[in-house]
């Protein structure tokens, strides 16, 4: 087994405390944190989420959403149902989003493209986790049968729960976005195939929970 210099301590901590005790002090934290449908009125608080965003968070998504232009035309699409978003939101601030991207006119009508943003401050909370399973389920209630992600590698966290909720690796893009600075990053794409653990969960019985 290899180590890395960060993976004992990390290894070390979890030690420490077991996964029983840590479980339930970050979902207290997470607790003020509302998880709800994207909304007209959110777009203020949106952008104001958006501006205050590392560039190199904001990198991964096809659309800059710290353009007031795009932010309309998001919201636009979201309320009218052709795509369906999340944000999470902590009194009136907007700590976090996240959208399945997809396009039944296209050749591939049945995937859809999970994006999750959270601000710094939200991370580490569990947030994100939570955000990015209702997304999930979102999209398995829509009948979508694959679901991808994309993000640049060194999304440590991000591919940490991709793959938490099954998601496995399937490619990766050298060079294949550019910063605001022009430099090129290489991007990782996950994959789910939501069909077969429907079908795993069909013959457990179960399937009811996420299907009519
Ligand atoms: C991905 C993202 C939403 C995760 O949000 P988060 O609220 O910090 O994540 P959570 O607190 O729910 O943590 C979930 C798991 O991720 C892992 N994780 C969290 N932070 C991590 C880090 N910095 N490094 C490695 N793993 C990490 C942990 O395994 C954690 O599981 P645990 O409960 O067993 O500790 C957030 O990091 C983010 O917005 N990243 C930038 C945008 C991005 O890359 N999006 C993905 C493209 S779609």
């Amino acid at each position: 087994m290899t180590k890395t210099k960060s993976a004992p301590k990390a290894g070390a901590a979890a030690a420490k405390k077991p996964a029983a005790k840590r479980a339930p002090a970050k979902s207290a934290e997470s607790e003020g944190v509302e998880i709800r449908p994207l909304s007209a009125g959110d777009e203020r608080a949106l952008l104001a989420f958006a501006r205050s965003l590392p560039a190199h968070d904001l990198l991964f998504l096809p659309r800059d959403i710290s353009e007031p232009k795009v932010l309309k035309a998001w919201i636009r699409e979201s309320e009218g149902g052709g795509m369906m978003s999340l944000v999470a939101a902590e009194g009136d601030a907007i700590v976090g989003c996240g959208a399945i991207a997809h396009d039944p006119l296209s050749w591939s009508p049945h995937v859809g493209e999970l994006r999750v943003l959270l601000g710094a401050g939200a991370r580490g909370k569990g947030v994100g986790r939570r955000l990015t399973q209702r997304l999930f389920a979102l999209a398995v209630e829509a009948g979508l049968q694959r679901i991808v992600a994309q993000m640049t590698v060194d999304q440590t966290a991000a591919i940490a729960v991709f793959e938490g909720l099954g998601f496995r690796a399937e490619a990766m893009l050298r060079g294949h976005v550019k910063d605001r600075a022009g430099k090129r990053h290489d991007i990782v794409i996950l994959g789910h195939e939501v069909a077969d653990v429907l079908a795993r969960l069909e013959a457990f019985g179960v399937v009811d929970a996420t299907t009519r």
